[in-house]
């Protein structure tokens, strides 16, 4: 069996180790979650989002972001389905749509980098704003027990900016009866 490169995080430590696949007996249940942008927004925050016809929900989040200020905060509830085993989880894709030059996006799990992509650059005078793209997968599988974890999404744009539909998660040995995305916020660095 191939052998996967996982970081195993715990709310205390970070290891990184190789593991040859998955272990016997290891439960085959794969779920699938989404978390649509605009809904990290408060009610004082309501002028990020944008109305588009071709993302899901009709609405994006746009950021305008050239020095990463801004932080997504997704606040992830891990519930195993089988008890005994962790849950592997993998940030399967970021739906999103650019105009102008590209844009990178960085990924943090309980503030430890694991990944970023760079958006395609397009210019169309702002009609690139309704097509959506897909990121495909983000940083590596996360070996990951029981617990609340916080995932951080933050972005350095141009000076138009980048615009984020949804995300999703794919998560062997979740609890398919329970939502992973269990909190969100939008803040705001202050320098
Ligand atoms: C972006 O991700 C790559 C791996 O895909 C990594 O080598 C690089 O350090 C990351 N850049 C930043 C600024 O985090």
């Amino acid at each position: 069996m191939a052998s996967l490169f996982l970081r195993i995080i715990t709310p205390m430590v970070v290891v990184i180790v190789h593991c040859s696949g998955l272990t016997e007996g290891q439960s085959s249940i794969e779920i699938q979650q989404h978390f649509e942008f605009e809904n990290v927004l408060s009610d004082d925050q309501q002028d990020f989002w944008v109305w588009r016809s071709e993302a899901y929900n009709q609405k994006t989040l746009r950021l305008e972001d050239i020095n990463r200020a801004h932080t997504i905060e997704l606040k992830l509830c891990i519930e195993p389905f089988n008890p005994n085993q962790k849950v592997l989880l993998v940030v399967s894709d970021i739906l999103y749509s650019n105009d102008g030059p590209s844009d990178i996006v960085y990924l943090k799990i309980n503030g430890l980098p694991i990944g970023n992509f760079t958006t395609i650059e397009q210019w169309r005078s702002g009609y690139e704003w309704n097509i959506f793209r897909n990121s495909k997968v983000i940083g590596p599988s996360i070996l990951v027990q029981k617990g609340n974890y916080m995932l951080a999404i933050e972005v350095e744009t141009d000076k138009w900016g980048v615009e984020l539909d949804r995300i999703q998660i794919n998560a062997e040995n979740h609890d398919p009866t329970k939502r992973m995305f269990c909190g969100a916020a939008l803040k705001k660095k202050t320098s």
